[in-house]
């Protein structure tokens, strides 16, 4: 008989199954909108990073299709080869414009914006102080580039402070933090972390994912949140949340821009964007620079939400931002809490360890201005009869 050689990936399949760590995947059956299909089910979906409801607009439909009529479905090579289109420049030109800073490059996709943008900014016998909740592509970025990771306590600059007192063997130094946390909803002191980077003379970088088309005016992020415009070196974003869409970039200053082009190496290596999904990410931006109707909605939706959940003696932890986290701490509960949500039609995650700590499992709500005033009292009539009947409230 021949040998089984992939035995082993059985093996840790059914050891994930036994931890109670194996992830069921659903499946969505509809546009990403404020009710979806899953699993054949109406649901509200409470799930989704589409914090503008720009994964299903019209003008971004219309925008995507226009592309593919004039420039067809793929870019054709990667972009320093071949595949760098008129449509990409004239994406990153609008998203530096966005953002106010001197340049932008595009990327596939967030994770593939901190693969670039890390290991070419810093390498062997270089250090990296990182925020230790910190996104896994953080982390894979980080790692990729052989810089030696000193972790600080989770939005603590005197935490900061100490590791970079403590550390003075290096070549180049990188300070690196989410903007907005994603599993709590909670945001980066960037003022102070920029301080620290003015003062020690190291350059900062963010990954704005969760804060783009969210914090700052009309959703530009992070940087604008906190004023503090020409003080960080370096923002990562993602075009797949708020905008909607699909893929990646970084923003700062041109040098970063420049080197990137020559040293990034999903950018060197990595088929180029489609046309649609470009012309679909200019197209988020017109809707942005147009109106800031989407944001204030979604901020109005952020607030009432998360006054009522406190009001039914909800405890939302951290947050302070559109992702909000229902903390029940052992993760049985939690699963057994998004099983019933379910059942009454509501569809939002449930997350234990690893993905949080053990004991702090929670109910992860994202919220979004997709959904109406009904929605979120149907939402919150179902949280408060699953609270009860689980004995959480
Ligand atoms: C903080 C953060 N950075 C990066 C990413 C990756 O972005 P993308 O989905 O565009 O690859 C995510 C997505 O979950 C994220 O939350």
């Amino acid at each position: 008989m021949v040998q089984d050689r992939i035995e082993f990936i059985r093996e840790d399949i059914q050891a994930l199954q036994d931890q109670g760590l194996y992830i069921t995947i659903r499946t969505i059956g509809s546009p990403q909108e404020g009710w979806v299909t899953v699993d054949g089910q109406r649901v509200l979906n409470f799930c989704s990073n589409n914090y503008l409801g720009l994964a299903n607009h019209p003008r971004m439909k219309e925008a995507a299709k226009k592309a593919i009529d004039d420039l067809g479905v793929g870019p054709g090579a990667v972009r320093s080869i071949a595949g760098t289109m008129s449509i990409h420049l004239e994406l990153e030109k609008r998203l530096a414009e966005f953002k106010q800073v001197e340049g932008a490059i595009s990327f596939q996709s967030g994770f593939s914006a901190n693969l670039a943008v890390i290991p070419a900014l810093v390498g062997r016998g270089d250090i990296i102080f990182s925020d230790e909740l910190n996104h896994a592509s953080i982390i894979d970025g980080s790692r990729l580039s052989r810089a030696k990771i000193v972790r600080y306590e989770h939005c603590n600059p005197g935490s900061l402070r100490e590791v970079i007192e403590q550390e003075t063997e290096f070549r180049r130094r990188l300070i690196i933090s989410d903007g907005v946390f994603s599993m709590d909803g909670d945001i980066a002191p960037m003022d102070k972390l920029a301080d620290i980077a003015d003062e020690y003379g190291i350059p900062v970088m963010t990954d704005d994912a969760h804060g783009e088309g969210v914090l700052g005016r009309g959703g530009r992020g992070i940087v604008d949140h906190f004023d503090v415009h020409g003080r960080v070196d370096v923002e990562v974003g993602t075009l797949s949340k708020a905008f909607g869409v699909m893929g990646g970039y970084v923003a700062g200053r041109k040098e970063v821009v420049e080197w990137l082009r020559q040293q990034g190496r999903p950018f060197l290596f990595s088929s180029a964007s489609t046309p649609a999904d470009v012309a679909a990410c200019i197209a988020a931006v017109d809707l942005l620079e147009e109106s800031t109707e989407l944001v204030g909605r979604l901020w109005d939706n952020t607030r009432y939400f998360k006054t009522e959940m406190k009001n039914l003696g909800f405890d939302t932890g951290q947050s302070e931002t559109p992702i909000t986290p229902i903390m029940l701490g052992e993760a049985s509960l939690a699963f057994a809490f998004s099983k019933k949500l379910f059942e009454e039609g509501l569809f939002a995650m449930a997350l234990g360890f690893p993905t949080v700590p053990r004991g702090k499992a929670r109910i992860r709500v994202m919220l979004s201005a997709m959904h109406s005033r009904e929605d979120l009292d149907t939402a919150l009539g179902i949280f408060k009869k699953v609270g009860r009947e689980l004995d959480v409230v």
